[in-house]
């Protein structure tokens, strides 16, 4: 199963554009599956359930998903009918804002064009579907550079949750300098926490870095900090959901403890971070809406019967938000960003 993965897309428009495929990345990595998606109930399922996940995954698939809406629109007030399709599916999940990102340029696009016929009107959306999604690998592609200069041969380095190539296009985000490295010959040595509840770094960083050909050694969430006393970490790379203009950054749920923990050892903490999850609207973490997931997920999943007692309260939030004091730096497409993150963001922004 595991060397499969290579021959699959993460998310990708069908051969003849009438559809989005994508993993099905609840199944693995038991099950290496592709779906189709097609209406605008089943890209909101598959966004929900984190059949797709990871926030440039889900920002190109709903970018995609707005273009198939309206390609399978039969609609007589045409133009309605995308809007309310793209903003079904930009409700889709609260945190990462690459989806509510990649919905508002799809609409700006829609809104310029919304004179034109409809084959035309069509035409234009996969071109701009289509460019966010090339745009994802050209970006992820110099994360990599970028984060590749901040990393030395054989260096052990601790991820979080998955930022890899299952959650973009191509590459990943945080594993895009592993990647990298791997082709240059840095030996690495990877480690991930497993990443309760949902287990993104057991299921799917671990299987996609070994199906890469990666070293890569897999940890419970309660380990990292025993790992980073014994040194074997030189750096810690996670990916992102939303960061803030003050630099604070929401990711997976136990980041911030590893953060807080790398601070400790005095273990550079870097976020990999696209420009397009960087939201200057938001003035820092308090006012980024987290997402609270089903308790089940805590209590039951994955196990063969429940391991908690029947009608328990559970806090289950899918992510957390890392205080920018505890970040050493950014690594965007665009360089490495340091603090001061509010002044060097901005300015990051004015280069466009
Ligand atoms: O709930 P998920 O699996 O979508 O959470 C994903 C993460 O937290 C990732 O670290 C983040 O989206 C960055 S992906 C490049």
């Amino acid at each position: 199963m595991i060397s499969k993965l290579d021959n699959y897309e993460t998310v990708v428009l069908s051969r003849d554009k009438c559809v989005i495929e994508i993993i099905d990345q609840t199944l693995l990595p038991r099950e290496t599956k592709v779906i189709t998606l097609k209406t605008r109930e089943e890209i909101y399922e598959a966004i929900k359930k984190l059949r797709v996940r990871g926030a440039p995954a889900i920002g190109v698939c709903a970018a995609l998903g707005v273009y198939v809406c309206a390609l399978h629109s039969t609609a007589e007030d045409f133009y309605a009918d995308v809007a309310s399709a793209a903003g079904y599916i930009r409700s889709s999940r609260p945190t990462a804002v690459n989806l509510m990102w990649a919905v508002d340029r799809m609409m700006a696009v829609a809104e310029k064009n919304k004179a034109l016929g409809r084959s035309d009107f069509i035409a234009v959306l996969l071109e701009e579907a289509e460019r966010i999604y090339t745009e994802d690998i050209e970006c992820c592609r110099k994360i990599g550079e970028n984060g590749l200069s901040l990393l030395s041969e054989g260096d052990g380095i601790l991820t979080h949750c998955n930022a890899g190539r299952l959650a973009t296009v191509k590459y990943g985000t945080a594993t895009a300098p592993m990647y990298l490295g791997h082709e240059r010959g840095y030996d690495f040595k990877v480690y991930c926490d497993e990443t309760r509840p949902l287990l993104q770094g057991a299921r799917l960083t671990a299987t996609e870095l070994m199906a890469a050909g990666l070293d890569v050694t897999l940890l419970c969430d309660n380990m990292s900090g025993a790992l980073m006393r014994t040194g074997r970490i030189n750096a810690v790379i996670v990916g992102c959901d939303r960061v803030a203009a003050n630099g604070d950054t929401a990711n997976k749920i136990g980041t911030s403890m590893v953060a807080a923990l790398a601070a400790r050892y005095g273990i550079p903490f870097y976020v990999a971070a696209p420009t397009s999850t960087i939201d200057m609207s938001t003035p820092g973490g308090d006012d980024i809406k987290i997402e609270e997931r089903e308790p089940l997920e805590v209590t039951e999943m994955w196990y063969e019967s429940p391991m908690a007692p029947e009608g328990v309260k559970v806090f289950n939030p899918a992510f957390d938000v890392t205080d920018s004091e505890l970040i050493t730096a950014f690594i965007t497409e665009k360089g490495v960003v340091y603090p001061p993150f509010a002044d060097n963001f901005r300015e990051l922004f004015d280069k466009e």
